[in-house]
């Protein structure tokens, strides 16, 4: 059986915090250590777009988390961690999932249901200053969700009507075109709704009571020394229960450090004190991450890299996917006629299928062989009958030759030139030589008839 999936993204819109760290990335990061399930960590930066209009906050704050999964020791070859953006088959599933979404459930959701219940308090219309991405937040989200088949989504308590909206879509579609999508299942960790802020309410960017999780040193005693108490003096007893220091504390330490600090309170510990240790206990664990994200931060082009690299992993699974569903829905190539009309479904043929049944050889799929040679990468491009269209120049990289095909695929030639004798280029790049007696058009139109599944 494959493994359970298990996704789940942060929005991209602020700082990352201790809540966030403790709630979300560090069980996340402990599941993908644990080798029985597949893992898929993205960067929501689409989603930001509905809060956030600042383009330098949405980049900074990609760059940040981003460096905080990596620094928190996110193994990005053992998972799937991207950045929603760099996934167009992502809000092209949005369009399809638009198309069977209730606008009445849309209506109800949490979100969007405040905002206009906040218009309608102070007389204004119901719809004032209410942009149509929040409306449409739960549909985007299920697309990131059933595009990768997900099981499992991890989320807090706030995310659980999302999910059962992804579900509802996930039905609807399915009903009508067949079984393509996963339901998934939301996950609630309760010990990560309840980790407090600075006020004893839930830790979150919208109350203003967070804990940066790696501002310096200084700035985190004092944040830490600012934690709400009450006013038991030093040697009083003092309750471990509705302590956001102790509930703090206890996300931090393991069994012992726990119970020595229940004690401590029992036996009249200052707040000082226990601010203290609560400080020593957390820097300890942040300090050796806190390194490594600010040489993260001070690298962009490495995460860059592992976001995109991240992208070409994730889009592998996308793009057969999103293939089964443009067929499903009825997106198809018009020469592929002849197909069951309704019975489409993960079953119905595939374009190439279809053609090798008719025996229509115009229709055969192109390919695409990727080779090395003299330790150089390279791939050619063969149409359906086996002739060879074009040959590539040599790379260094097997991710070079990836990422290139990915794009001539995604292309369909658009962005093709010649330059200089047999030289081919897509858009900026040196691609290689085109075979004797073939064209540019010919290129194209095998693109065109790359098989829905095909992996380039
Ligand atoms: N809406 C989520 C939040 O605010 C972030 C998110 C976007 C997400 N897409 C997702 C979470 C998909 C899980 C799965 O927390």
């Amino acid at each position: 059986m494959d493994k359970q999936r298990v996704l789940t993204g942060i929005t991209t819109s602020g700082t990352p915090h201790l809540g966030n760290y403790a709630g979300a990335i560090r069980p996340a990061i402990a599941a993908s250590h644990r080798g029985n399930i597949d893992s898929f960590y993205f960067l929501a930066d689409y989603h930001a777009l509905v809060k956030v209009q600042d383009p330098v906050r949405v980049q900074r704050s990609t760059l940040e988390i981003a460096a905080t999964w990596l620094a928190a020791g996110l193994d990005p070859n053992t998972v799937w961690f991207y950045r929603q953006s760099d996934i167009p088959e992502i809000p092209e599933l949005t369009w399809l999932l638009t198309c069977v979404a209730g606008k009445g459930l849309l209506n109800r959701a949490h979100a969007y249901k405040a905002a206009v219940d906040r218009n309608t308090a102070e007389g204004l219309d119901p719809d004032a200053g209410v942009n149509a991405g929040l409306f449409m937040y739960p549909v985007l989200m299920a697309a990131d969700i059933l595009l990768f088949k997900a099981n499992k989504v991890p989320v807090g308590r706030d995310q659980v009507q999302h999910l059962e909206m992804a579900r509802d879509f996930a039905a609807r579609f399915n009903h009508l075109h067949g079984p393509h999508f996963v339901l998934p299942e939301v996950v609630i960790d309760e010990s990560v709704a309840t980790l407090p802020g600075l006020d004893g309410r839930k830790m979150s960017k919208s109350y203003d009571n967070t804990i940066p999780l790696f501002a310096p040193q200084k700035a985190l005693r004092s944040a830490i020394m600012s934690i709400v108490t009450d006013s038991r003096a030093p040697g009083e007893p003092k309750q471990v229960e509705g302590s956001a220091l102790f509930q703090l504390y206890q996300a931090f330490a393991d069994r012992d450090q726990a119970e020595a600090m229940r004690q401590a309170f029992a036996d009249g510990i200052a707040w000082g004190e226990a601010k203290a240790a609560l400080y020593g206990l957390i820097d300890s664990q942040v300090a050796p991450m806190r390194e490594k994200y600010e040489s993260l931060l001070a690298q962009p082009i490495e995460i860059e890299a592992v976001l995109r690299e991240g992208a070409i992993k994730a889009r592998k699974l996308a793009r057969p996917f999103m293939a089964e569903l443009r067929d499903a829905v009825g997106l198809r190539d018009l020469r592929d006629t002849g197909r069951p009309v309704a019975s489409a479904g993960p079953t119905a043929p595939t374009a190439p299928q279809a053609a090798a049944a008719t025996g229509d050889a115009s229709i055969k799929p192109a390919s695409i062989k990727q080779y090395r040679e003299a330790g150089k990468f390279h791939f050619k491009l063969l149409d359906g009958q086996g002739k060879l269209l074009l040959t590539s120049t040599g790379f260094d990289a097997a991710r070079d030759v990836g990422q290139l095909v990915a794009r001539l695929h995604d292309s369909g030639g658009a962005g093709l030139r010649h330059a200089g004798a047999a030289g081919l280029y897509l858009g900026e790049d040196v691609l290689g030589e085109l075979a004797a007696d073939t064209s540019l058009e010919a290129i194209a139109s095998a693109l065109a008839t790359f098989a829905a599944d095909a992996d380039p």
